[in-house]
């Protein structure tokens, strides 16, 4: 990489995670299942669940907060909010809005991501876009989830996976790091994978939709699982590829959490060497696109990253979207 390109780079990262700790041991009180199906089949022993008093938006502006302080700038510098979320506050207004006012942010262009998972992915190639296009000069990119207020915790094969929390980046023109390349993938053929059968246009929410507990989330865990494996390997693969890097170039993978068994498969199907992939879903599980930014907050906490390490991403979530991108470190 060229130095003194003209780049988008992170500048500031935060997370939040609610206190509230829900175990595997307390989903055997509530559910047929056990400790040991959930670790051997995951790799998840515990998630946060989100307070009554705490929302995807009031999770977001504490790790926005702690992102911006990073980057040493005041909230209204900010211009363009991506605010990547599966469960907004409201379905109306963006929840971007809700953030901007509890920032006292004026100024800015925002908008809600629907991405899922892929949401941090979708989010810096946005910002990235924004800031080369220079319409933005410090974006905000918050992926937020209260994936609790959307989990069916009567369906035993999906509710053991999701937690919630968020993560938050500030990102700007940079000249040493910043995003190197992205892949977007979007594969519209498996929009069944994942999905909230009512509460939208096609099925209002009614009576028989809530009954039939229809606005919750529904997963075809198997399918998913395998789609993961083949597209977080392969969006990876081919931006590698196109940049003439090798997987020794990469200092460390940062998959999104979904399941130890998919990044393990990634690892192997790929020849990854597990101990450049950083892993914390043990302690967090699916968190939906905070997962990512989440990590790198965790990394930086745990001073595991070095100003000029390379870094690769790699999700992929409800849409079915999946995406990619290459990073050289800089904070
Ligand atoms: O972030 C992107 C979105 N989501 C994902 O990436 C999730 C991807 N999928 C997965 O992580 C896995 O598919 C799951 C964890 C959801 C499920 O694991 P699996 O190994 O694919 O299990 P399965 O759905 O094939 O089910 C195997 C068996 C079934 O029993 P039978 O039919 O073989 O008798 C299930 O009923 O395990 C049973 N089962 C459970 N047993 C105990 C399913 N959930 C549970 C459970 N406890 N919680």
């Amino acid at each position: 990489m060229k130095p003194n390109s003209k780049l988008s780079g992170i500048i500031g990262v935060g997370s939040y995670l609610p206190p509230n700790i829900l175990t595997n041991f307390d989903l055997e009180k509530i559910l047929d299942t056990t400790d040991e199906w959930i670790t051997s089949r995951t790799g998840i022993k515990e998630r946060r669940i989100a307070g009554s008093d705490e929302f995807t938006s009031t999770m977001a502006v504490k790790a926005s907060k702690k992102a911006i302080e990073m980057a040493g700038i005041k909230p209204q510098k900010i211009d363009m909010i991506i605010f990547c979320t599966i469960s907004p506050d409201y379905p109306i207004p963006c929840t971007a809005g809700i953030l901007a006012k509890e920032l006292g942010i004026k100024d800015a262009g925002g908008m809600d991501v629907n991405t899922a998972c892929t949401g941090f992915i979708y989010g810096i190639a946005l910002a990235d876009a924004f800031i080369k296009a220079g319409k933005s000069k410090y974006a905000l990119v918050v992926c937020s989830d209260k994936l609790s207020a959307i989990t069916d915790y009567q369906d035993r094969s999906s509710c053991i996976l999701f937690g919630d929390g968020a993560g938050a980046v500030v990102m700007t023109q940079t000249s040493e790091h910043g995003v190197i390349d992205y892949k977007l993938g979007l594969l519209g053929d498996e929009w069944e994978k994942i999905v909230i059968p009512a509460g939208g246009s096609r099925n209002p929410a009614s009576e028989e939709t809530v009954k039939n507990r229809m606005h919750y989330m529904r997963l075809q865990g198997r399918e998913v699982f395998k789609l993961a494996v083949k597209y977080m390997g392969s969006a990876i693969e081919e931006i590698l590829k196109k940049l003439e890097m090798k997987i020794e170039d990469i200092n460390w993978i940062i998959p999104h959490q979904a399941n130890r068994r998919i990044i393990e498969a990634i690892c192997k199907h790929f020849k990854i060497p597990q101990e450049k992939v950083f892993i914390n879903i043990e302690k967090l599980g699916n968190t939906s696109g905070g997962s990512i930014p989440i990590a790198i907050d965790e990394m930086l906490e745990k001073k595991l990253l070095k100003k000029g390490d390379i870094l690769a991403l790699s999700a992929l979530g409800a849409g079915v979207t999946y995406g990619a991108a290459i990073l050289k470190w800089g904070i």
